[in-house]
């Protein structure tokens, strides 16, 4: 059990999250939905101790989540990477594995097994071919799946995406919510921001609606109501209610 409790951040003056509490169960996938600058990034951030939090308390099985970093795995928005970052696609995975090996880095501890790890997680995710690629020359879906195979290589047991079906084709997303079900049914917990409101939102256990606070928590039908659609994105949302009804 992932439990969030009264988490609240701000940036300088300004309230980013306010009050935000939830608590997610083994094996549950979970979209976090909100509009633009409502603070899902920086809940995120928070959580994982990346931005401070003004108040809050965030615990995995019982105990400070902050003290348990490595069962986390956290891929952030692709636009938030540098991708002119010189590493290939190999090297982005191997380094998912370096809290598995010891001080020197280069010496592996025995048990590892790290290069069979980062070579499944590759065909896992179909690029294996592209292992040698430098990163920045990889299309948008591609990064995206450099970032889920280091997300699977990493063995974490809570997972945190921001925002992976951004800029990625239609195969690269079947590829995803594979992998997503894969993650759930070995009773990972895994968090995904997303813009998508449409049937993909069938795909979570639970819907998560904030701005800034938490409006709604619960399943598709009870989230996405009119009342709760307008109280998070305003009246901008006229046309988009069309499309959900
Ligand atoms: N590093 C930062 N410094 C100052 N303000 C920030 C910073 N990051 C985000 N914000 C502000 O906090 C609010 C929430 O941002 P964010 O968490 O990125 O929202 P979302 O991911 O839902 O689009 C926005 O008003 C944004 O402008
Ligand atoms: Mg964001």
């Amino acid at each position: 059990m992932l439990e969030v409790e009264h988490l609240a951040v701000s940036y300088h003056d300004v309230n980013a999250v306010e009050d935000v509490s939830f608590a997610i169960a083994s094996g549950q996938m979970v979209a976090v939905i909100g509009p633009n600058g409502a603070g899902k990034s920086t809940v995120f951030k928070a959580i994982l101790g990346l931005v401070p939090a003004s108040s809050g308390h965030m615990r995995y099985r019982s105990r400070s989540l902050h003290r348990q970093l490595r069962t986390v795995a956290y891929v952030p928005q692709r636009s938030q990477v540098d991708w002119d970052f010189p590493v290939t696609v190999w090297g982005a995975v191997m380094m998912a594995r370096t809290r598995h090996r010891n001080w020197l880095g280069w010496i592996k501890k025995s048990g590892c097994h790290c290069e069979s790890i980062v070579k499944s997680a590759l065909q896992r995710v179909g690029i294996w071919e592209l292992r040698d690629r430098q990163i920045g020359e990889l299309s948008g879906g591609q990064q995206q799946r450099v970032f889920l195979a280091r997300a699977i290589a990493q063995e974490a047991e809570l997972l945190f995406f921001d925002e992976p079906f951004v800029g990625v084709d239609k195969k690269t997303e079947a590829v995803i919510f594979d992998v997503f079900a894969e993650l759930k049914s070995q009773s990972k917990i895994l968090l995904v921001i997303t813009h998508d409101l449409g049937s993909n939102l069938d795909n979570y256990d639970r819907l998560l609606l904030m701005n800034k606070e938490l409006i709604a928590d619960g399943d598709r039908d009870t989230v996405i109501t009119s009342q709760n659609i307008k109280r998070a994105y305003g009246d901008s949302v006229i046309l988009m209610q069309k499309e959900l009804t």
